[in-house]
């Protein structure tokens, strides 16, 4: 099935899920929880307790062994990954970036891009607008740690929040 345009309505109704071969022992069982659209909803748990497993289920990597995931009531079981990749955003935790600019950390991958195809890039994630706010858009350069400084990590923080505003998110440490 094709996912059709979503409002962002997360349903999980007694999920279970196991890896192969740990049948008895679930990752996560029993699982039911709701979360409206727009809503923004933190994951809190020890190291092991399953919270990637979740996302990966929601994002329909993994289907529950038990019970249903829906999405806006479309059971994420039956919806194809395509589909629901085109709508749903994932930001990793580690965001490997190398000290540079932001031109050539997009370039990393693709050393042969000229900046009209990173800013294509950077239009396809998302970013570009976010880019065009720091003080030397793509040409900013990002320190040594993968770190902005204080007033392009404020930017980043605020434009988070403004991306966030109008889709459901997750969030996990
Ligand atoms: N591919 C896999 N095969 C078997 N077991 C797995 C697999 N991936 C994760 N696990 C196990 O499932 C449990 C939950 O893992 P998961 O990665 O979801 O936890 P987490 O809450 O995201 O942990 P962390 O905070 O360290 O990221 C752990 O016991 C882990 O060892
Ligand atoms: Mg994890």
């Amino acid at each position: 099935m094709i996912l059709p345009t979503i409002a962002g309505e997360v349903c999980f109704d007694r999920a279970r899920f196991a890896y192969d071969g740990l049948e008895d022992n679930p990752t996560l069982s029993g699982l039911s929880f709701e979360v409206r659209p727009n809503q923004c909803v933190a994951i809190v748990g020890r190291s092991g307790s399953g919270k990637s497993t979740l996302v990966k289920l929601l994002q329909g990597l993994y289907h529950p062994t038990k019970g249903r995931i829906l999405i806006n009531s479309h059971d994420v079981s039956h919806v194809s990954p395509q589909s629901m990749r085109s709508q749903l955003g994932v930001v990793p935790q580690n965001y490997f970036l190398f000290s540079g600019t932001i031109a050539e950390n997009i370039q990393l991958y693709r050393p042969n891009y000229i900046l009209e195809e990173v800013v294509a890039a950077a239009k396809l994630a998302e970013v570009h607008a976010f880019i065009q706010e720091m003080p030397l858009g793509y040409q900013t350069k990002v320190s040594e740690r993968g770190a902005l400084d204080t007033e392009s990590e404020r930017r980043f923080q605020h434009n988070l929040e403004r991306l966030s505003r109008d889709r459901t998110t997750f969030t996990m440490t």
